[in-house]
């Protein structure tokens, strides 16, 4: 009787928990060992994409929104901040059990567009344009201080040859712009993490360029956390024996690692297209938009090679990653589709077009 019943207890348990039995998720397997995170846009906390936001409770632990904190946004007028839409997404992400970061304090693109002019349009003094930083970083950091990690405090500031970036804060201000910003965005948060970020990651020329940056910082005991690679890969880029060589470099240097904008841009694109430099347009063409009837057997099997090769990469560094994020939720809202050719059908995310997870995304959850 005793061995019958103990018989049907452990049958019901096995049942229970064979129905209890969860599908790996991204925040559960890679979670364990870095933050697991995805760019969103506003009609995703306004609340008009529930699906993206399931998917994001679901496999990610961390949000950085894809446009609405960015200088022209927030910043919209020299006395006037619009903090509506980030407002909402920093609320968005508490609610939801999101690590929040903030994107981006600093950048040539996406600017305030007063930044550097005064009233008759004359280029503004060095004095001036450090003052107009100070009060924006201030203001934007200090308004969610203890709700951000960190923040992604210049971004894109070395050219791929390794140059500084001729931005109108380098121009205006000189080299010492980056400091300074760290500077006040640690005054403003100084238990904020502070971050540099860029694209294209692998060229020698920029790994030299941020290893001398971040040693330089270090050594004027400036706070920086952590180094983002934004990792907009491609098909046919990059060389990731180049790309691990960054990674090795940046990491003997003590900051951590964080893939922060990732995405795998599988169209063809003309000679000149480097990346990810925003200001870069070409015009529509049939021939670099190839896979407009769906991805060819042959596109798919090299966007899983890519993207496990990228991930073996990670898995290798896990200990120095700090974070993973991917640039968009679902194919269906990424940037890529629409730059820098208009009107094309991209592939780069983990979640197709129905928000249906991709094969890969199993394989990658099991290199962990
Ligand atoms: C992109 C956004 O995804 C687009 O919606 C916007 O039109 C342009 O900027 N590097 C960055 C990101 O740091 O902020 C950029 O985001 C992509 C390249």
């Amino acid at each position: 009787m005793i061995r019958k019943i103990s018989f049907t207890v452990l049958a019901a348990l096995t049942m229970l928990t064979t129905a209890c039995a969860q599908e790996p998720t991204l925040k559960g397997t890679l979670g364990k060992h870095f933050l697991v995170g995805a760019a969103v846009d506003t009609s995703l906390t306004n609340g008009h994409d529930a699906r993206s936001a399931d998917i994001l409770r679901t496999h990610f632990n961390s949000i950085v929104a894809e446009n609405c904190m960015k200088g022209e946004n927030i910043h919209p007028e020299v006395n006037r901040y619009d903090w509506s839409d980030a407002d909402k997404t920093v609320e968005w992400g508490l609610r939801n059990g999101q690590t929040v970061i903030g994107h981006c304090l600093v950048w040539h693109s996406q600017p305030p567009k007063w930044m550097f002019t005064d009233e008759k349009g004359d280029t503004v003094s060095r004095e001036c344009l450090i003052g107009r930083m100070y009060s924006h970083i201030m203001n934007v950091v200090s308004r969610y201080k203890g709700k951000i990690l960190g923040w992604d405090v210049v971004n894109e500031a070395v050219n791929d040859d390794g140059t500084m970036r001729q931005s109108p804060y380098y121009k205006i201000i000189g080299p010492e712009y980056i400091e300074l910003a760290f500077r006040f965005a640690h005054e403003a948060d100084p238990n904020a993490e502070l971050y540099l970020n860029d694209y294209s990651m692998s060229k020698p020329g920029k790994r030299e360029t941020y290893c001398r940056i971040i040693k330089e910082l270090k050594a004027k005991g400036v706070r920086i956390d952590a180094i983002g690679l934004q990792s907009h890969h491609g098909y046919n880029f990059p060389d990731w024996a180049e790309f691990e060589k960054s990674i090795d470099a940046f990491s003997k240097l003590g900051v951590k690692l964080q893939f922060t904008e990732v995405d795998m841009n599988m169209l063809p694109n003309p000679d000149s297209f480097s990346g990810a430099e925003v200001s870069q347009h070409f015009n529509y063409d049939e021939a670099l938009n190839p896979y407009r009837n769906g991805m060819t057997k042959k596109g798919i099997k090299l966007f899983n090679e890519r993207y496990l090769e990228f991930f073996r990469i990670i898995e290798r560094h896990k200990a120095d990653i700090r974070r993973v994020t991917f640039w968009g939720v679902t194919d269906n809202q990424s940037w890529l589709n629409g730059w820098p050719v208009p009107g094309r059908y991209n592939y780069p995310l983990l979640f197709d077009r129905d928000y249906k997870a991709k094969p890969v995304m199993y394989d990658i959850m099991k290199l962990f």
